[in-house]
């Protein structure tokens, strides 16, 4: 296992290319199984969760093959004759539950490990279920497996959401384009990875409607075409890496950036103080001299702010002056990273979903561990403004989320090497 050494070097600057989106291309993939021509993905990112998803895809029957560095994903499921998702694999990533619905509309039955929960909460599936149930299907839980099963195939439904769910909508998204009549999705995700995989099922021949709104609309085909697809830019990425300028000083061009993708996290980071603006190349982000401001985040469903961005916020409210309350509503346990940070010198008394942070003016260096993808960005982003030498360890998790990192931020001036863990 590898750690990563950063030491605070100053304000950053310079450039940063942002990659496509990890959580688009998750719901993405799966959408091989619900055609038996090819499906061909650009602007894929290089991650390790991408290749877990290769695996799980190879191991239904799936062909997936990485072209170009893994920046083209070319995929073909005209011999995927297994519905079975086998815990092995499932049990390294929760996005393995996207194949589920294309599953069933494939071979009007699947066989899904749960995929267990994660260091951010139980996680459960209760919403995809009820969703594919009102559709038709027999799904029951046995040997930590969902046995689902379609007889005479999936139906069209009207079924509201309890919860905006991304996975859920995905699922439905997917499992409704092969239906038979119309499926109508009440209190449905808007992310724009949503909007992206409507996108890319659309070119694959799919009526949809409403995706983007709480309201989406899909009328059932007997066939999906293939199609070649690019990876929506990946918003959280971008909005992690507009923080490296705003937390250490400095300017950075964001490219490839895309303010209309995270409204509500750059409207927070303006209320702090920063500075965007948008280019012919993306989104340049700054902060003068001055100091950042302690603003208050909630973290809700998109439009709002993004939960995968809230570790990220706390990093830069730890050196804001003043006190900010960050109140986390999408898990009920995402503020591990706040005791690592806490032993950098950070200010922040967490209490259920609530985490209040008082800036301090420079957090000091110390050793850290990651302990999901997200917590273990903020852990980066705070070495790079605290005095001295932060060492993270446990970094595979950032090699789920971030391609490059070390590279990306060391092109901006960043003082920060990857080494082996008893390096
Ligand atoms: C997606 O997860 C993302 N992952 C997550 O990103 C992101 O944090 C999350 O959406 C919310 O935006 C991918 O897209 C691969 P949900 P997903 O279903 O679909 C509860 C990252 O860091 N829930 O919207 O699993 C659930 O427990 C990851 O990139 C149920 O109760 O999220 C959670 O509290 C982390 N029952 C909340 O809803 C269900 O059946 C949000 O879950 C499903 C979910």
């Amino acid at each position: 296992m590898d750690k990563i050494v950063v030491t605070g070097n100053g304000p950053l600057s310079g450039q940063i290319p942002i990659a496509g989106a990890k959580n688009a291309c998750l719901a993405l993939m799966p959408a091989t199984l619900l055609s038996d021509e090819p499906l061909t993905l650009t602007n894929a990112p290089r991650l390790s969760d991408i290749r877990t998803m290769t695996e799980l895809l190879s191991s239904l029957g799936a062909e997936v093959t990485a072209l170009n560095d893994g920046k083209v994903i070319a995929m073909s499921s005209h011999n995927a004759d297994n519905p079975m998702a086998h815990y092995d694999i499932v049990r390294k990533m929760r996005a393995s539950n996207l194949v589920l619905g294309p599953l069933l509309a494939r071979h009007g039955r699947a066989e899904v490990s749960l995929p267990g929960g994660c260091a951010i909460g139980a996680r459960p599936m209760d919403l995809h279920i009820s969703a594919l149930e009102a559709m038709g299907a027999e799904i029951e839980l046995r040997d930590g497996y969902l046995h689902a099963v379609a007889k005479g195939g999936l139906k069209g439904a009207v079924h509201e959401l309890r919860f905006a769910s991304v996975g859920a909508t995905e699922n439905v998204l997917m499992a409704a384009s092969l239906a038979k009549g119309t499926t109508v999705l009440k209190n449905a995700a808007r992310e724009p990875e949503i909007v992206d995989l409507a996108d890319c099922l659309r070119a694959m021949g799919a009526q949809i409607s409403g995706d983007g709104t709480s309201t989406i609309e899909i009328q059932g085909v007997d066939s999906l075409h293939g199609a070649t697809h690019p990876v929506v830019t990946d918003r959280i990425e971008l909005g992690t890496y507009m923080l490296a300028p705003a937390i250490t000083g400095g300017e950075v061009e964001l490219i490839g950036g895309r303010r209309n993708l995270l409204e509500s996290f750059c409207q927070k980071l303006e209320e702090a103080g920063i500075v965007i603006e948008e280019t012919a190349n993306g989104l340049l982000v700054k902060r003068g001299g001055d100091l950042v401001k302690a603003v208050d985040v909630v973290t809700e469903p998109y439009p709002g702010f993004p939960t995968d961005l809230q570790a990220q916020m706390m990093a830069l409210m730890c050196t804001a002056k003043g006190t900010s309350v960050l109140e986390e509503k999408i898990f009920e346990n995402r503020f591990m990273h706040a005791p690592e940070l806490t032993r950098m010198g950070a200010q922040i008394e967490v209490h259920g979903g609530t985490a209040t942070v008082t800036g301090v003016d420079r957090l000091r260096g110390a050793p850290v561990m990651a302990t999901d993808l997200r917590a273990s960005v903020s852990l980066i982003l705070a070495g790079l403004a605290a005095e001295g030498e932060t060492v993270v360890s446990r970094v595979y998790h950032l090699d789920r989320g971030y391609e490059h990192l070390v590279t990306k931020l060391k092109g901006c001036g960043a003082k920060i090497e990857r080494v082996p863990e008893n390096g």
